[in-house]
């Protein structure tokens, strides 16, 4: 079955310290807990290596926000998925929407970086969602599958390793949450696309994960739906305190 994940990605926030110091007191908090979900935390590039130091022994798993679409070379500025890789970090988020809008990525670009994460055993978390235009438009559902297109161009096989995340970006760090039934319309539809393109054994084993302004507070309503599989948090994700509540709301 598929796996329930919340994780956090901290954006541009958190120096190399304070990095290291939000680990650790995520560790510290999930010590001798009971948690019902996988954990992970997305963090900047100059981060990666010492916050997966600081929570080894621990069941959080490390991700990178972004990796370069070439394998390495003369590519000044870029971070290759096989350098994520190589500091124990397990999970990059590929195509969130603040990438799309401010760096242009378009699926072209991130068909070249899904293959990178995947064949340097990365777990893509690839974020797909509509500008507030294209929901009062009603066209998300188309935007959402041609985004997804992306991701059709994998095997069945690769497809099976990558985590979906829906994020509408009218919802993004603006504390206006999809309603949890806005949510689980669309994450319904993402699983029965993807039962179209691949299989239903498939579409029942991706997680899809829910992000905008999720918080302790919606996260119980949002994870009871049955096709919202967990979180990615951003906001929230910056304080241990706030970011337990969300692990939590997995009962
Ligand atoms: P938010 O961000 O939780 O601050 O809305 C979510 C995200 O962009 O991943």
């Amino acid at each position: 079955m598929r796996k329930k994940i919340v994780a956090g990605n901290w954006k541009m926030n958190t120096t190399l310290q304070e990095g290291i110091a939000l680990a650790s007191d995520l560790k510290n908090a999930l010590a001798g807990k009971k948690v019902n979900c996988d954990v992970v935390v997305c963090t900047p590039f100059i981060s990666v290596a010492a916050v997966a130091e600081a929570v080894k022994g621990s069941i959080i798993g490390v991700g990178a926000e972004d990796c370069s679409a070439q394998d390495k070379g003369a590519f000044t500025g870029e971070v290759s998925a096989s350098m994520i890789a190589s500091t124990g970090a397990k999970y990059v988020i590929l195509g969130h929407s603040e990438r799309r809008q401010y760096h242009g990525e378009n699926n072209a670009l991130l068909i070249q970086k899904l293959q990178q994460a995947l064949a340097n055993g990365l777990t893509p978390i690839f974020c797909v969602g509509e500008i507030k235009e294209e929901r009062e438009s009603n066209t998300f559902k188309s935007v959402i599958e041609g985004q997804m297109a992306a991701l059709y161009t994998l095997s069945a096989e690769d497809f099976g390793k990558c985590v979906i995340a829906y994020e509408p970006v009218w919802a993004i760090g603006t504390g206006l949450t999809a309603t949890s039934a806005q949510a689980e319309e669309v994450h319904a539809f993402i699983r029965a696309s993807i039962a179209e393109k691949y299989n239903k054994t498939v579409a029942d084993n991706t997680s899809i994960l829910y992000g905008g302004s999720c918080k302790g507070s919606n996260a119980p309503e949002l994870f009871a739906q049955p096709d919202i599989d967990g979180g990615l948090i951003g906001g929230a994700a910056l304080k241990a305190d706030t970011f337990m509540p969300i692990i939590e709301a997995w009962k």
